[in-house]
């Protein structure tokens, strides 16, 4: 299964095409809890067509002060009402002291945030009924840490029982910002709980940084390690294609789902480009 983003910016030419032709789509709930009109309308003319992924942006499971109880079940009730296959959420902080950040910030690999973010995810779970799926984010400093990202991952893992959305280009970016090795990351991650991955490009910026954009294409170093990774975790978890500038014609979408599809079925086994940018 490869699906994609949706994005309303494409919406209209979505629903009369077959050019564009995802095997579910995914949604951030925020943006449609509540709605009514024509954008309700359409969700559920979506949601006839394809299954529904839910991502969502503003949990905030690193936030001290811990989870908005309300805002979760108001999420719960939206999972339901859309019977959505799962939804899956950010190891990271967007909000403090109730005023919303608006960005997706690192939790502090901390043993402090570990026992604090393990607590939230806890009450999350309690209220949902069912495990989070926490996606690894990409970072550009690392703050006060105590711990490599791969340990603070493994222990609130092994506390909470959460399962992982494993973002392969986020991956890429911080190995790449960080030098460190992708694939020796993945590899200390607890790979049998990855229910889900996403892969998106990303904006080189010089040759020691690289920005996760989500409005460039999906480079072939990064399409190489969703292959290596799959060989680990098999072959059956669903893979999201995220896309939200910069967007091109529906084409060229189809053609990277395509791409998605080819790697996860084992035919494309072409040795793609390793070297950045080529
Ligand atoms: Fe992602």
């Amino acid at each position: 299964m490869v699906g994609i983003g949706y994005r309303k910016e494409f919406s209209k030419t979505f629903l009369n095409t077959d050019v564009l032709q995802p095997d579910f789509v995914e949604v951030a709930p925020e943006n449609w809890m509540g709605i009514g009109g024509y954008w309700k309308k359409e969700l559920k003319q979506v949601m006839e067509k394809y299954p529904l992924y839910c991502h969502g942006l503003s949990l905030s499971v690193g936030s001290p002060e811990g989870v908005d109880k309300d805002f979760v079940k108001q999420v719960k009730q939206f999972l339901e009402d859309t019977q959505a296959v799962l939804y899956s959420e950010h190891l990271t902080f967007s909000k403090v002291d109730n005023a919303h950040l608006y960005d997706l910030l690192p939790i502090p690999f901390t043993q402090e945030a570990v026992e604090r973010v393990s607590e939230n995810i806890l009450q999350v779970q309690d209220i949902l009924k069912r495990p989070l799926i926490l996606e690894n984010g990409s970072y550009y400093t690392v703050l006060k840490a105590e711990m490599s990202e791969a340990d603070f991952i493994n222990e609130i893992v092994s506390r909470t029982g959460c399962e992982l959305l494993l973002d392969v280009n986020n991956v890429y970016v911080n190995a790449f910002n960080f030098k460190y090795d992708a694939e020796k990351f993945i590899q200390s991650m607890p790979l049998d709980k990855v229910k889900y991955i996403h892969m998106a490009g990303h904006y080189k910026v010089n040759d020691h940084l690289i920005i996760d954009t989500h409005g460039e294409d999906i480079i072939d170093p990064v399409y190489n390690l969703l292959a290596w990774t799959m060989e680990k975790t098999g072959k059956d978890i669903p893979v999201l294609l995220e896309r939200d500038f910069n967007i091109p014609e529906l084409e060229n979408l189809q053609y990277e789902i395509d791409t998605l599809k080819l790697l996860k079925n084992e035919i494309l086994t072409l040795q793609l480009d390793t070297e950045y940018g080529q």
